[in-house]
Protein backbone atom coordinates (compact mmCIF):
# COMPACT_ATOMS: atom_id res chain seq x y z
CA UNK A 1 0.00 0.00 0.00
CA UNK A 2 1.17 3.64 -1.25
CA UNK A 3 2.19 5.60 2.45
CA UNK A 4 1.69 9.56 1.44
CA UNK A 5 2.55 12.18 4.66
CA UNK A 6 1.04 15.84 4.95
CA UNK A 7 2.04 18.25 7.09
CA UNK A 8 2.06 22.02 7.11
CA UNK A 9 4.58 24.38 7.33
CA UNK A 10 5.34 27.97 8.33
CA UNK A 11 2.92 30.67 9.58
CA UNK A 12 -0.90 28.79 9.49
CA UNK A 13 -3.45 29.77 7.67
CA UNK A 14 -7.28 29.39 7.80
CA UNK A 15 -7.66 26.37 5.21
CA UNK A 16 -4.63 24.30 6.17
CA UNK A 17 -7.07 22.22 8.07
CA UNK A 18 -9.35 21.54 5.44
CA UNK A 19 -6.39 20.65 3.11
CA UNK A 20 -5.00 18.37 5.70
CA UNK A 21 -8.51 16.50 5.48
CA UNK A 22 -9.11 17.06 1.85
CA UNK A 23 -5.71 15.32 1.46
CA UNK A 24 -5.89 12.13 4.15
CA UNK A 25 -9.83 11.61 3.13
CA UNK A 26 -8.44 11.49 -0.74
CA UNK A 27 -5.54 9.07 0.27
CA UNK A 28 -7.89 6.51 1.44
CA UNK A 29 -10.15 6.73 -1.06
CA UNK A 30 -7.65 6.23 -3.76
CA UNK A 31 -6.53 2.77 -1.35
CA UNK A 32 -3.67 4.29 0.22
CA UNK A 33 -2.46 4.62 3.62
CA UNK A 34 -2.55 8.65 5.28
CA UNK A 35 -0.19 10.20 7.77
CA UNK A 36 -0.28 13.27 9.27
CA UNK A 37 3.56 14.88 10.20
CA UNK A 38 2.97 17.17 13.13
CA UNK A 39 4.86 20.61 13.99
CA UNK A 40 6.17 20.74 10.60
CA UNK A 41 9.34 19.98 9.71
CA UNK A 42 10.34 19.87 13.35
CA UNK A 43 8.10 16.26 13.39
CA UNK A 44 9.82 15.34 9.93
CA UNK A 45 13.15 15.75 12.18
CA UNK A 46 11.84 13.78 15.61
CA UNK A 47 9.78 11.67 13.90
CA UNK A 48 8.59 9.03 16.25
CA UNK A 49 4.64 10.00 17.59
CA UNK A 50 4.82 12.72 15.65
CA UNK A 51 4.26 11.02 12.59
CA UNK A 52 0.92 9.43 12.92
CA UNK A 53 -1.12 7.28 10.68
CA UNK A 54 -4.65 9.02 10.16
CA UNK A 55 -8.45 7.31 9.43
CA UNK A 56 -11.05 8.67 7.87
CA UNK A 57 -12.77 9.93 11.15
CA UNK A 58 -9.56 11.48 12.22
CA UNK A 59 -10.08 14.73 10.22
CA UNK A 60 -13.91 14.82 11.46
CA UNK A 61 -14.86 18.43 11.46
CA UNK A 62 -11.34 20.07 10.79
CA UNK A 63 -13.04 22.12 7.42
CA UNK A 64 -14.65 24.71 10.11
CA UNK A 65 -11.71 24.55 12.56
CA UNK A 66 -9.11 27.44 12.27
CA UNK A 67 -4.79 27.58 12.61
CA UNK A 68 -3.72 23.95 12.14
CA UNK A 69 -4.46 21.31 13.84
CA UNK A 70 -1.63 18.96 13.03
CA UNK A 71 0.90 22.25 14.27
CA UNK A 72 3.04 24.36 12.83
CA UNK A 73 6.87 24.67 13.84
CA UNK A 74 10.41 26.97 12.71
CA UNK A 75 13.12 24.01 12.99
CA UNK A 76 16.15 24.92 12.84
CA UNK A 77 17.82 21.62 12.86
CA UNK A 78 16.28 20.72 9.09
CA UNK A 79 18.59 23.64 7.77
CA UNK A 80 21.90 20.77 8.99
CA UNK A 81 22.66 18.34 6.80
CA UNK A 82 22.14 15.88 9.65
CA UNK A 83 18.50 16.76 10.60
CA UNK A 84 17.42 16.46 7.24
CA UNK A 85 18.98 12.64 7.01
CA UNK A 86 16.81 12.13 10.35
CA UNK A 87 13.95 13.20 8.60
CA UNK A 88 14.98 10.74 5.52
CA UNK A 89 15.46 7.78 8.14
CA UNK A 90 11.89 8.78 9.78
CA UNK A 91 10.48 8.76 6.32
CA UNK A 92 11.81 5.21 5.40
CA UNK A 93 11.04 4.10 9.26
CA UNK A 94 7.23 4.64 8.34
CA UNK A 95 6.71 3.64 4.34
CA UNK A 96 6.41 6.78 3.67
CA UNK A 97 8.30 8.18 -0.19
CA UNK A 98 5.18 10.64 -1.16
CA UNK A 99 5.17 13.74 0.90
CA UNK A 100 2.27 16.56 0.41
CA UNK A 101 3.28 20.17 2.53
CA UNK A 102 1.21 22.67 2.80
CA UNK A 103 3.09 26.49 3.68
CA UNK A 104 4.37 29.45 2.28
CA UNK A 105 7.37 29.64 -0.63
CA UNK A 106 10.13 29.49 1.93
CA UNK A 107 8.80 26.20 3.30
CA UNK A 108 8.42 24.77 -0.30
CA UNK A 109 11.67 25.63 -1.23
CA UNK A 110 13.22 23.66 1.47
CA UNK A 111 10.29 20.81 0.50
CA UNK A 112 12.01 21.19 -3.19
CA UNK A 113 15.80 20.97 -1.65
CA UNK A 114 15.21 17.98 0.19
CA UNK A 115 13.72 16.03 -2.50
CA UNK A 116 16.62 17.01 -5.01
CA UNK A 117 19.04 15.65 -1.94
CA UNK A 118 16.92 12.40 -0.89
CA UNK A 119 19.10 10.44 -3.47
CA UNK A 120 22.39 11.29 -1.26
CA UNK A 121 20.54 11.09 1.86
CA UNK A 122 19.74 7.47 0.95
CA UNK A 123 22.89 6.36 0.27
CA UNK A 124 24.63 7.68 3.51
CA UNK A 125 21.80 5.52 5.05
CA UNK A 126 22.83 2.55 3.00
CA UNK A 127 26.75 3.49 3.58
CA UNK A 128 26.04 3.36 7.61
CA UNK A 129 24.79 0.34 7.53
CA UNK A 130 21.32 1.16 8.48
CA UNK A 131 19.22 -0.57 5.77
CA UNK A 132 20.32 -2.76 3.12
CA UNK A 133 20.36 -1.77 -0.86
CA UNK A 134 17.81 -4.20 -1.09
CA UNK A 135 15.22 -2.72 1.90
CA UNK A 136 16.32 0.99 -0.14
CA UNK A 137 14.92 0.16 -3.33
CA UNK A 138 11.52 1.23 -2.98
CA UNK A 139 12.40 4.41 -1.68
CA UNK A 140 14.89 5.79 -4.02
CA UNK A 141 13.12 8.60 -4.62
CA UNK A 142 10.86 11.26 -2.73
CA UNK A 143 7.68 12.58 -4.56
CA UNK A 144 6.79 16.08 -2.73
CA UNK A 145 3.71 18.47 -3.83
CA UNK A 146 3.39 21.86 -2.53
CA UNK A 147 0.26 23.61 -1.61
CA UNK A 148 0.44 27.50 -0.84
CA UNK A 149 -0.96 27.81 2.32
CA UNK A 150 -0.62 31.96 3.52
CA UNK A 151 -2.81 34.73 4.23
CA UNK A 152 -0.42 37.21 2.24
CA UNK A 153 -1.62 35.66 -1.09
CA UNK A 154 2.22 36.13 -1.97
CA UNK A 155 3.50 33.70 -4.34
CA UNK A 156 3.49 34.44 -8.08
CA UNK A 157 1.73 31.88 -10.17
CA UNK A 158 -1.50 31.71 -8.26
CA UNK A 159 -4.32 33.47 -8.26
CA UNK A 160 -5.23 33.08 -4.50
CA UNK A 161 -3.12 31.00 -1.76
CA UNK A 162 -5.39 28.99 0.74
CA UNK A 163 -6.13 31.51 3.70
CA UNK A 164 -5.61 34.75 2.06
CA UNK A 165 -9.40 35.28 1.53
CA UNK A 166 -10.28 34.76 5.11
CA UNK A 167 -7.95 37.23 6.61
CA UNK A 168 -9.29 40.23 4.17
CA UNK A 169 -12.66 39.09 5.60
CA UNK A 170 -11.69 39.65 9.03
CA UNK A 171 -9.57 42.80 7.88
CA UNK A 172 -13.16 43.92 6.37
CA UNK A 173 -14.71 43.05 9.74
CA UNK A 174 -12.57 44.64 11.96
CA UNK A 175 -12.78 47.69 9.66
CA UNK A 176 -16.86 47.78 9.80
CA UNK A 177 -16.53 48.18 13.65
CA UNK A 178 -13.73 50.86 13.50
CA UNK A 179 -15.75 52.80 10.86
CA UNK A 180 -19.05 52.52 13.80
CA UNK A 181 -16.27 54.40 15.97
CA UNK A 182 -14.58 56.92 13.51
CA UNK A 183 -17.78 57.92 12.73
CA UNK A 184 -19.14 59.01 15.74
CA UNK A 185 -15.98 60.86 16.92
CA UNK A 186 -15.37 62.04 13.42
CA UNK A 187 -12.04 60.28 13.63
CA UNK A 188 -9.45 59.42 11.65
CA UNK A 189 -8.39 55.67 11.84
CA UNK A 190 -4.60 54.66 11.01
CA UNK A 191 -5.47 50.58 10.14
CA UNK A 192 -2.09 48.37 9.76
CA UNK A 193 -2.81 44.91 8.05
CA UNK A 194 0.29 42.42 7.40
CA UNK A 195 0.91 40.56 4.51
CA UNK A 196 4.75 40.80 4.81
CA UNK A 197 6.01 42.18 1.81
CA UNK A 198 2.95 41.83 -0.32
CA UNK A 199 0.04 44.18 -0.15
CA UNK A 200 -2.65 42.41 -1.63
CA UNK A 201 -4.58 42.64 1.85
CA UNK A 202 -3.93 46.17 2.08
CA UNK A 203 -5.14 47.28 -1.55
CA UNK A 204 -8.14 44.41 -1.57
CA UNK A 205 -9.31 45.52 2.17
CA UNK A 206 -9.15 49.14 0.68
CA UNK A 207 -11.67 48.50 -2.44
CA UNK A 208 -13.68 46.40 -0.29
CA UNK A 209 -13.93 49.01 2.61
CA UNK A 210 -13.76 52.21 0.18
CA UNK A 211 -10.65 53.47 2.29
CA UNK A 212 -10.00 56.78 1.96
CA UNK A 213 -5.78 55.84 0.92
CA UNK A 214 -3.40 53.16 1.05
CA UNK A 215 0.04 52.29 1.17
CA UNK A 216 0.67 48.80 -0.37
CA UNK A 217 4.72 48.05 -1.02
CA UNK A 218 4.29 47.70 -4.87
CA UNK A 219 3.05 51.07 -5.09
CA UNK A 220 5.71 52.91 -3.09
CA UNK A 221 4.93 56.61 -2.62
CA UNK A 222 6.74 59.15 -4.24
CA UNK A 223 7.81 62.26 -2.46
CA UNK A 224 4.71 64.41 -2.44
CA UNK A 225 2.82 61.27 -0.54
CA UNK A 226 2.12 63.32 2.42
CA UNK A 227 0.69 66.19 0.63
CA UNK A 228 -1.13 64.02 -1.55
CA UNK A 229 -2.78 62.29 1.41
CA UNK A 230 -3.71 64.55 3.30
CA UNK A 231 -5.54 66.45 -0.02
CA UNK A 232 -7.82 63.47 -0.61
CA UNK A 233 -8.69 63.26 2.79
CA UNK A 234 -9.76 66.94 2.88
CA UNK A 235 -11.28 66.47 -0.20
CA UNK A 236 -13.32 63.70 1.77
CA UNK A 237 -13.83 65.70 4.61
CA UNK A 238 -15.11 68.75 2.56
CA UNK A 239 -17.53 66.43 1.14
CA UNK A 240 -19.35 65.52 4.37
CA UNK A 241 -17.30 62.55 5.13
CA UNK A 242 -17.39 62.26 8.97
CA UNK A 243 -14.53 59.26 9.11
CA UNK A 244 -11.41 59.02 7.29
CA UNK A 245 -10.20 55.01 6.70
CA UNK A 246 -6.41 54.70 6.16
CA UNK A 247 -4.80 51.35 5.40
CA UNK A 248 -1.39 50.68 5.88
CA UNK A 249 0.77 47.32 4.69
CA UNK A 250 3.49 46.18 6.82
CA UNK A 251 5.85 46.35 4.27
CA UNK A 252 4.58 49.88 3.37
CA UNK A 253 7.24 51.68 1.60
CA UNK A 254 8.20 55.59 -0.26
CA UNK A 255 10.70 55.17 -3.57
CA UNK A 256 13.90 55.65 -1.41
CA UNK A 257 12.77 52.05 0.20
CA UNK A 258 12.14 53.76 3.60
CA UNK A 259 9.35 52.38 5.79
CA UNK A 260 5.96 54.20 5.78
CA UNK A 261 5.08 53.47 9.39
CA UNK A 262 1.54 53.77 10.87
CA UNK A 263 2.79 56.72 13.78
CA UNK A 264 4.25 58.53 10.58
CA UNK A 265 0.50 58.75 9.30
CA UNK A 266 -1.23 59.47 12.48
CA UNK A 267 1.11 62.20 12.91
CA UNK A 268 0.42 64.43 9.76
CA UNK A 269 -3.14 63.48 10.18
CA UNK A 270 -3.22 65.35 13.43
CA UNK A 271 -0.52 67.93 12.90
CA UNK A 272 -1.57 68.70 9.89
CA UNK A 273 -3.01 72.72 9.09
CA UNK A 274 -6.57 72.39 8.29
CA UNK A 275 -7.37 68.70 9.30
CA UNK A 276 -6.07 68.42 12.78
CA UNK A 277 -7.60 65.05 13.25
CA UNK A 278 -8.09 63.17 16.08
CA UNK A 279 -6.17 59.82 14.97
CA UNK A 280 -6.06 56.70 16.38
CA UNK A 281 -3.66 54.02 14.73
CA UNK A 282 -5.35 49.99 14.90
CA UNK A 283 -2.70 47.49 14.01
CA UNK A 284 -4.96 44.42 13.18
CA UNK A 285 -2.29 41.68 14.25
CA UNK A 286 -2.90 37.99 14.33
CA UNK A 287 -6.89 38.27 14.13
CA UNK A 288 -6.11 38.30 10.66
CA UNK A 289 -4.81 34.63 10.60
CA UNK A 290 -6.81 32.90 13.34
CA UNK A 291 -10.46 31.63 13.52
CA UNK A 292 -12.55 29.72 10.58
CA UNK A 293 -11.66 29.96 7.26
CA UNK A 294 -14.54 31.20 4.84
CA UNK A 295 -16.50 29.25 2.02
CA UNK A 296 -13.07 29.93 -0.63
CA UNK A 297 -10.62 28.70 1.44
CA UNK A 298 -12.72 25.99 2.50
CA UNK A 299 -13.26 24.81 -1.17
CA UNK A 300 -10.14 25.65 -2.23
CA UNK A 301 -8.16 23.67 1.04
CA UNK A 302 -9.89 20.53 -0.44
CA UNK A 303 -10.18 21.04 -4.25
CA UNK A 304 -6.19 21.63 -4.39
CA UNK A 305 -6.17 18.55 -1.39
CA UNK A 306 -7.19 16.17 -3.82
CA UNK A 307 -5.38 17.39 -6.30
CA UNK A 308 -1.89 17.23 -4.67
CA UNK A 309 -3.16 13.67 -3.71
CA UNK A 310 -3.73 12.94 -7.32
CA UNK A 311 -0.34 14.67 -8.14
CA UNK A 312 2.20 13.32 -5.65
CA UNK A 313 0.54 9.69 -7.05
CA UNK A 314 1.25 10.05 -10.39
CA UNK A 315 4.70 12.00 -10.11
CA UNK A 316 7.98 10.16 -12.03
CA UNK A 317 11.51 11.48 -10.53
CA UNK A 318 11.48 13.25 -14.07
CA UNK A 319 9.04 15.25 -13.37
CA UNK A 320 9.71 18.71 -11.05
CA UNK A 321 8.50 19.29 -7.73
CA UNK A 322 5.04 20.87 -8.43
CA UNK A 323 3.00 23.03 -6.63
CA UNK A 324 -1.09 23.33 -6.74
CA UNK A 325 -2.04 26.76 -7.86
CA UNK A 326 -5.51 28.02 -8.87
CA UNK A 327 -5.70 30.29 -12.33
CA UNK A 328 -8.77 32.23 -13.74
CA UNK A 329 -10.62 29.45 -11.24
CA UNK A 330 -8.70 26.27 -12.55
CA UNK A 331 -7.22 23.91 -10.00
CA UNK A 332 -3.57 23.60 -12.36
CA UNK A 333 -0.13 21.90 -11.55
CA UNK A 334 2.96 24.08 -11.91
CA UNK A 335 6.62 23.68 -11.39
CA UNK A 336 7.04 24.57 -7.77
CA UNK A 337 10.58 26.62 -8.39
CA UNK A 338 8.97 28.44 -11.34
CA UNK A 339 6.63 29.96 -8.44
CA UNK A 340 9.22 30.44 -6.34
CA UNK A 341 11.87 31.95 -8.79
CA UNK A 342 8.75 34.56 -9.85
CA UNK A 343 7.76 35.67 -6.76
CA UNK A 344 11.62 36.12 -5.75
CA UNK A 345 11.80 38.39 -8.83
CA UNK A 346 9.11 40.34 -7.32
CA UNK A 347 10.99 40.99 -4.33
CA UNK A 348 14.10 41.66 -5.95
CA UNK A 349 12.09 44.80 -8.03
CA UNK A 350 10.99 46.28 -5.41
CA UNK A 351 14.33 46.07 -4.11
CA UNK A 352 15.80 47.75 -6.93
CA UNK A 353 12.83 49.92 -7.25
CA UNK A 354 11.87 48.72 -10.41
CA UNK A 355 8.33 49.22 -9.52
CA UNK A 356 6.81 48.57 -12.49
CA UNK A 357 8.08 45.31 -13.78
CA UNK A 358 7.23 44.28 -9.90
CA UNK A 359 3.57 44.94 -10.62
CA UNK A 360 3.79 43.03 -13.75
CA UNK A 361 4.96 39.99 -11.88
CA UNK A 362 2.52 39.68 -9.45
CA UNK A 363 -0.44 37.92 -10.50
CA UNK A 364 -2.79 40.00 -8.84
CA UNK A 365 -3.45 43.35 -10.98
CA UNK A 366 -2.37 46.09 -8.99
CA UNK A 367 -3.87 49.15 -12.05
CA UNK A 368 -5.32 51.87 -10.45
O1 LIG B 1 3.16 35.23 6.40
C1 LIG B 1 2.09 35.39 7.24
C2 LIG B 1 2.34 36.49 8.25
O2 LIG B 1 1.19 36.61 9.06
C3 LIG B 1 2.73 37.84 7.66
O3 LIG B 1 1.64 38.56 7.15
C4 LIG B 1 3.41 38.49 8.84
O4 LIG B 1 4.36 39.43 8.41
C5 LIG B 1 4.08 37.33 9.53
O5 LIG B 1 3.43 36.15 9.09
C6 LIG B 1 4.04 37.38 11.05
O6 LIG B 1 4.82 36.34 11.52
P1 LIG B 1 4.76 35.83 13.02
O7 LIG B 1 3.45 35.09 13.21
O8 LIG B 1 5.93 34.95 13.16
O9 LIG B 1 4.79 37.05 13.90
Amino acid sequence: KKKIAIMTSGGDSPGMNGVVRACVRMAIHLGCDAYCIYEGYEGLVRGGDLIRKMEWHDVRGWLSEGGTLIGTARCMAFFERAGRLAAARNLIAHGIDAVIICGGDGSLTGADRFRAEWPSLIEELEANGEYTALQLEPYRHLNIVGLVGSIDNDLSGTDATIGCYSALARICYAIDLIEATASSHSRAFVVEVMGRHCGWLALMAGVATGADFIFIPEKPREDNWREEMCGIVEQHRKLGKRKTIVIIAEGAIDREGNKITPNMVKDLLADKKGLALDTRITTLGHVQRGGTAVAYDRMLATLQGVEAVRAVLEATPETPTCVITINENKIVRKPLMEAVQDTKKVAQAIENQKFDEAMGLRDTEFSE
